[in-house]
C-alpha cells in the first residue's frame, strides 16, 4: 500500500514537473503572434501600418512581395527590427510567416514557401552592407515587372 501511494506520488510528481516543463518552453518560445506586439508593433502598429514618412513601410497587401524574390527573402532578415530583436532564428522564421499570413494578401506570390529556422540561418548569414540601398535594388527590380512594393521615403 505504502509503496504505491509512493509511486503515485512519484507519478503525480512527474506529471507537474512535465507540465512546468512545458511551460518554461513555452515562456522561452513565445507565439509568433506575441513577438509580434512585443518585438514589431512599436515601430510597425498593431495593424501593421507602419509610418510611410517616418521609414516604416506599411505591410499590408504589400509585404509579401519581398517573399517571392530571392534577394527578398535575404532582405527580410536584415531589417533592422528583425537583426536587433533578440529573437531565435526559429522564432524569427514563425513571426514572418505570421506577417505574411496576415497582411501580404495578394501580394504574396501563389507559391509562397514558408520560411523556416534553417532558411533564416543562412539568409541572416549573407553580408548585407547597406539594408537601404539593398532594398533599393531588390524595389527598382521588381518594379521593371510591374511590382510594386511599399512607399519609403529614402532615396
Ligand atoms: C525600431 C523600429 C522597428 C522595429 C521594432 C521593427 N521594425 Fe521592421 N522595419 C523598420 C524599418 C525602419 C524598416 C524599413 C527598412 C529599413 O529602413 O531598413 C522595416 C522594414 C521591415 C520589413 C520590410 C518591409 C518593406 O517594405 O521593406 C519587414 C517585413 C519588417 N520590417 C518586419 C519586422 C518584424 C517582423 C519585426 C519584429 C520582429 C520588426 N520589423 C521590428 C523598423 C522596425
Amino acid at each position: 500500500m505504502k509503496r504505491r501511494l509512493t509511486g503515485a506520488l512519484l507519478g503525480a510528481v512527474g506529471l507537474a514537473s512535465a507540465g512546468i516543463a512545458a511551460t518554461i518552453a513555452l515562456a522561452a518560445e513565445r507565439e509568433p503572434h506575441v513577438n509580434y506586439i512585443l518585438r514589431c508593433a512599436g515601430c510597425h502598429g498593431v495593424e501593421a501600418a507602419g509610418a510611410p514618412n517616418a521609414g516604416i513601410p506599411s505591410f499590408p497587401g504589400l509585404v509579401g512581395v519581398f517573399a517571392g524574390d530571392e534577394d527578398g527573402r535575404t532582405y527580410l532578415f536584415h531589417v533592422p527590427g528583425v537583426v536587433g530583436s533578440s529573437l531565435s532564428n526559429a522564432e524569427i522564421a514563425a513571426v514572418m510567416n505570421y506577417v505574411m499570413a496576415r497582411w501580404a494578401g495578394d501580394s504574396l506570390p501563389a507559391d509562397f514557401v514558408p520560411f523556416t529556422e534553417d532558411e533564416v540561418a543562412a539568409r541572416r548569414a549573407i553580408p548585407v552592407a547597406s539594408v537601404v540601398d539593398f532594398r533599393r535594388d531588390i524595389v527598382r527590380r521588381l518594379a521593371e515587372s510591374g511590382i510594386v512594393a511599399a512607399e519609403y521615403p529614402w532615396p
